[in-house]
């Protein structure tokens, strides 16, 4: 330890990039300590965030497959009675255990919790709660908020016009829940509470839902929300919502102008994208600013433009995911403890947990076939999971699983999956992909039979053009 300064590293927040970045450096020797302003440990993702909202998707889904005949056309008659009490309950408990277990592994690998909100007031000391506390290298991981949607207030208290924290607690299943954004929040908690019973209207500015997924992925999902009850509208703008009493009138217009139509909700979820949480740190006290869209800018080892000070997650470009958060974590530990950590960006999984679940690694069918354009072009295998005995034999018939390869050197670029459990299936393409694997390798690799899992390795038979089961 540096005598000069209270720690070696000091992490600001406590979400998993912080936490796992406090962990590891902790694990490898260094003197620690971890500041949040929550009362619990685990930022947006444990608290607010993959955590309850997973609860609430898990138990849903139980009360969706009685009350939609799921479970009868397997020989299981039972009428539900929806106890919506104890689905919350279940979902605290779920986020206290968890929360708790991390100041478990705080005290195991001797990182200190600093409990308050951290303002810089240099580039190695903060102020916490009046007390200054000083470290030769900070991280910063302080995360994400939702993005406030102009004309639109949002009230978690009143359960009228609520962001993703207000829709994880609602009291009572909305009659009618107008979803703003077709993104990843907005298809979670939709069907959550489309599966206890609300109508669901989903209003998306561009003309499809989930963007930056590949195309067929995109078009597919919505097919299938759709047929599940959810209701679009593409292309179309929220430009006001007002209340009144205990109900909302959410005005929107088509996204190129035309006449504006109202839709009568007594719920609305504002789920347009999140934004990093940068106000009230007094970066500039450290000598940093941030970019155009509010993130802090780093290099390849997240490192900020000031020495000492790196920044990982939400609030550094990129995909605002946990898993993404946490390797960063890990890596950034590493370079601080003078080890080489690295994240290959190019590989990171994405996973939207409705049912079916959507998911994919790479480059969407669209931008491999651009990048490949001059050289050679690409190969497609595309499965289907009615062809696939487990997935036929539990009736989740619906989806596909899609391997993208370079036609010349059959390397895979990129797979995206819809299935029950796609969310588990893609790593196995990550593992592959980040192994450098052509379709080839996936094709002649034994899967387990019967599984979803062979569904992936026939997709990449079908890069071969040699599939079995179509
Ligand atoms: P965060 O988890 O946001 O943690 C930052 C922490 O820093 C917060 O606790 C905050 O209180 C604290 N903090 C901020 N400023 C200060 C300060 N000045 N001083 C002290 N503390 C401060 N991602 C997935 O990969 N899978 C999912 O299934 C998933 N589901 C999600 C569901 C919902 C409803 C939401 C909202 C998000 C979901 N995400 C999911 C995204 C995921 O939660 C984030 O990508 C992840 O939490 C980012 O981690 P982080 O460590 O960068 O920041
Ligand atoms: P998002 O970026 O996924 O989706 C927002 C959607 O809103 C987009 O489709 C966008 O086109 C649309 N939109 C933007 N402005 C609009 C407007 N004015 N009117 C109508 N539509 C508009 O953002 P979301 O769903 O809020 O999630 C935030 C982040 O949280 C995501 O980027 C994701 O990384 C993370 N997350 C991840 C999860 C997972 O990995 N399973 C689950 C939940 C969140």
């Amino acid at each position: 330890t540096d005598q000069t300064y209270d720690y070696d590293v000091l992490v600001i927040g406590s979400g998993p990039g912080g936490y796992v970045a406090a962990i590891r450096a902790g694990q490898l020797g260094l003197k620690t300590a971890c500041v949040e302003s929550r009362e619990t440990l685990g930022g947006t993702c444990l608290n607010v965030g993959c955590i309850p909202s997973k609860a609430m998707l898990h138990a849903s889904e139980y009360f969706d497959a009685a009350a939609n005949g799921t479970m009868a056309k397997m020989g299981v008659k039972v009428t539900p009675e929806l106890d919506l009490d104890t689905m919350h309950a279940q979902r605290l408990d779920a986020v206290k255990q968890l929360t708790s277990g991390i100041a478990f592994l705080f005290k195991k690998n001797k990182v200190d919790w600093l409990k308050g909100r951290a303002t810089f007031t240099g580039a190695h000391s903060v102020d916490i709660a009046g007390k200054t506390v000083t470290a030769r290298d900070i991280v910063v991981a302080t995360g994400s908020s939702v993005t406030p949607l102009p004309g639109v207030e949002v009230d978690n208290d009143k359960q009228i016009i609520v962001d993703s924290t207000g829709a994880l607690e609602l009291a009572s299943v909305p009659e009618h829940m107008v979803v703003i954004g077709g993104g990843v929040i907005g298809l979670e908690l939709g069907s959550v509470w489309r599966r206890l019973g609300a109508k669901v209207t989903c209003v998306e500015f561009l003309d499809e839902i989930l963007p930056g997924f590949d195309g067929d992925v995109r078009k597919e999902a919505r097919k299938i929300f759709k047929k599940q009850g959810i209701e679009f509208k593409l292309g179309t703008k929220v430009t006001k919502v007002t209340v009144k009493g205990n109900s909302a009138s959410v005005t929107v217009e088509p996204g190129k102008g035309g006449a504006a139509e109202t839709i009568a909700a007594d719920c609305v979820l504002v789920s347009i994208g999140r934004r990093p949480n940068t106000a009230g740190l007094a970066l500039d006290k450290a000598g940093l600013k941030t970019n155009e869209r509010g993130q802090i800018d780093i290099d390849h080892e997240f490192r900020t433009a000031v020495d000492g000070v790196w920044a990982i997650g939400d609030v550094v470009p990129g995909p605002m995911l946990a898993h993404k958060a946490e390797d960063e974590g890990l890596a950034v530990a590493e370079n601080i403890a003078g080890l080489t950590g690295i994240v290959n960006h190019d590989v990171i999984p994405l996973v939207v947990y409705t049912l079916p679940e959507i998911s994919g690694v790479g480059l969407t069918e669209e931008a491999a076939a651009e990048k490949m354009k001059d050289k050679g072009g690409i190969k497609v295998g595309k499965f289907p999971m009615l062809a696939n005995s487990r997935a036929k034999t539990n009736h989740e018939p619906e989806g596909f699983v899609k391997v993208i390869a370079e036609a010349d050197s059959d390397r895979v670029l990129g797979v995206w999956a819809i299935a029950s459990v796609a969310g588990t299936m893609i790593a196995e393409a990550a593992v592959a992909m980040e192994f450098g694997a052509t379709s080839e390798d996936i094709a002649y690799t034994c899967h387990a039979h019967p599984t979803h899992a062979e569904a992936m390795k026939e997709a990449a038979m079908g890069v071969q053009g040699k599939p079995i089961h179509i």
